[in-house]
């Protein structure tokens, strides 16, 4: 019996790598298809930046099915926190987010991607809603100093791969072309 159960783990190991390889590959070339479509939005110089960066959220929220949320956050002038600035998904509580704080908060301070599998395993973390399973934040750089970050939540644990994080540094450099 228990042979049986070590083999079918490890059938359902196998399958689950297999599956997480075909999603990587599907979302990659869901994001080469995206990255004109998000050009074109941010380059649409009759629309205000404001409106540009929520159609981004709303393109990659409709688009990419595991991703459930999409913002961007900006540090709030000179204040040591963070700002929402434009999101599609639920309205959060969570529009100001001091330095330090939750995951977008600590990627204010660490300047680098903070991938988050499963948002249960983390201690500072700041809940925006009780669907979410996983996270993924970006810093974004204008003229190399970290003036912000996109931050998407999903409702699938362990959804985010090298090819997200690639995809939303492209996002966040076309973006600050826009801010510069
Ligand atoms: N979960 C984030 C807070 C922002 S919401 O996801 C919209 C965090 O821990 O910083």
């Amino acid at each position: 019996m228990s042979g049986f159960l070590t083999n079918l783990y490890k059938y359902v190991s196998a399958l689950a790598i297999i599956f997480k390889y075909f999603c990587t590959k599907i979302s990659t070339m869901s994001f080469q298809k995206l990255k004109p479509e998000i050009k074109a939005i941010l380059e649409s110089e009759n629309l205000s930046v404001d409106h540009r960066l929520s159609q981004v959220c709303e393109v990659l929220k409709e688009n990419i099915p595991y991703y459930d949320w999409v913002g961007f956050y900006f540090k709030n002038g000179d204040k040591d926190e963070l700002k929402l600035r434009s999101f599609a998904g639920e309205p959060t509580d969570h529009t100001i987010i001091p330095f330090g704080k939750g995951i977008c908060g600590q990627v204010a301070v660490s300047n680098k991607n903070f991938v988050v599998p499963d948002v249960k395993a983390q201690t500072n973390y700041i809940a925006c809603s009780i669907n979410v399973k996983a996270e993924i934040v970006v810093p974004l750089f204008l003229n190399g100093e970290n003036i912000g970050q996109i931050d998407i939540d999903s409702h699938t644990p362990d959804p985010f791969s090298k090819e997200d994080e690639n995809f939303l540094q492209w996002v966040n450099e076309r973006v600050a072309k826009v801010l510069s």
